[in-house]
């Protein structure tokens, strides 16, 4: 029996989970509303409030699993992909425990662990299986052969499907981050009363570019004529507009299934708590004659939960690093020893 504390700080969340072997036993996280009024998140501002918080959200972790720190057996966190102050914060913090406590320390890329979210709890999807892992910084399909063996299958271009939400909600006036508030306004709009690009780049890759670039001068055109316009449409704006960004997602995972044999398919990642995305995967899924998996909203953007729960398959496998171990922005894949 292993006790496992998780720690998430990649971005603008900073969360902390315990894992007693595969079973999560508390998940906290902090979230930075201070990002709001700049529209975006600040990273220094980030890592500054990770600094803040990662000690109080820790406790509070191991409280709520009804721990302490000496019961720990292993410290995982996040070394990659993130805003390198907000990495730093959290790998020296775990490097910090690890090192005081002499604990072996589990380093976990932020993707693999969004995808294997979905063993957090059951239903569990069997293998071989295709996710789609639409985040804030990153779209891809994952052809997922092991909990630990898996191949990217299709990449965006340029934009990430979240960054395509959040850009066009900026241009709307809407708050930071926008995905969920175009999500909200969109279910009282009508998705077919503008029309949208739908950049379908070769074989299963995105791009989003076209799409953002088609909506600035769409909004631009029409704000010529009508200075109102976004205040007068704004549930038909954007109801279309993530109509089209639904359509590409699902086209192209769907495309996936005709090339990569898959006992079912996965969403994942901050992207996928979207509804019109969850409600047109089911359809799909039904269509295609297969599982469909989709995860609690709260293990859909970032959180300690996934972290912990890819550092137990990794437990399993003795992958560890040690402690000159320095987070990866763009997280490549890094080397890990046994201990
Ligand atoms: O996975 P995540 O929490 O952080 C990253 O790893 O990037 O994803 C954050 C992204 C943001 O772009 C946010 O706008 C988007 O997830 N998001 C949504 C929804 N909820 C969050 N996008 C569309 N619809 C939603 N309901
Ligand atoms: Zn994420």
């Amino acid at each position: 029996m292993a006790y496992l504390l998780a720690i998430e700080s990649s971005c603008d969340e900073t969360a902390v989970a315990v894992f007693k072997d595969q079973y999560l036993q508390s998940s906290v996280i902090a979230t930075q509303p201070e990002h709001e009024q700049f529209g975006g998140v600040v990273p220094e501002l980030a890592s500054r409030l990770h600094q803040q918080t990662i000690v109080k959200v820790t406790e509070d972790a191991l409280l709520q699993a009804g721990i302490t720190k000496s019961d720990l057996d292993a410290i995982a966190f996040t070394y990659g992909p993130g805003l390198l102050g907000s990495l730093l914060v959290g790998a020296s913090f775990a490097k910090g425990i690890a090192g005081a406590l002499s604990l072996p320390l589990i380093a976990v890329h932020h993707l693999e662990a969004h995808v294997l979210a979905h063993f957090i709890e059951p239903p569990y999807p069997e293998f071989p299986f295709v996710c789609l892992t639409v985040s804030g910084g990153h779209t891809q399909l994952i052809w997922m052969e092991s909990p630990l063996t898996y191949t990217i299958i299709g990449n965006t271009h340029d934009d990430a499907a979240g960054e395509a939400f959040d850009k066009a909600a900026r241009l709307l006036g809407l708050p930071y981050p926008g995905g969920a508030w175009i999500d909200k306004h969109a279910k009282l709009g009508d998705p077919l009363k503008y029309t949208f690009p739908r950049p379908m780049p070769e074989g299963l890759d995105f791009s989003f570019s076209g799409l953002k670039t088609a909506f600035l001068y769409f909004l631009k055109t029409h704000l010529k004529t009508n200075p109102d316009f976004i205040a007068q449409e704004l549930p038909h704006i954007c109801a279309s507009y993530q109509n089209a960004l639904v359509k590409i997602l699902l086209n192209k995972l769907s495309a996936a299934t005709s090339e990569y044999p898959t006992k079912g398919l996965a969403l994942a990642g901050g992207v996928s708590a979207n509804s019109q995305l969850r409600k047109e995967f089911e359809i799909l899924c039904n269509e295609l004659g297969l599982p469909g998996f989709t995860l609690p909203l709260a293990y859909c953007t970032d959180n300690a939960a996934m972290i912990g729960m890819a550092a137990w398959f990794k437990w399993k496998e003795n992958q560890f690093v040690d402690l000159s171990i320095s987070p990866d922005p763009s997280g490549n894949v890094i080397k890990t020893s046994d201990v």
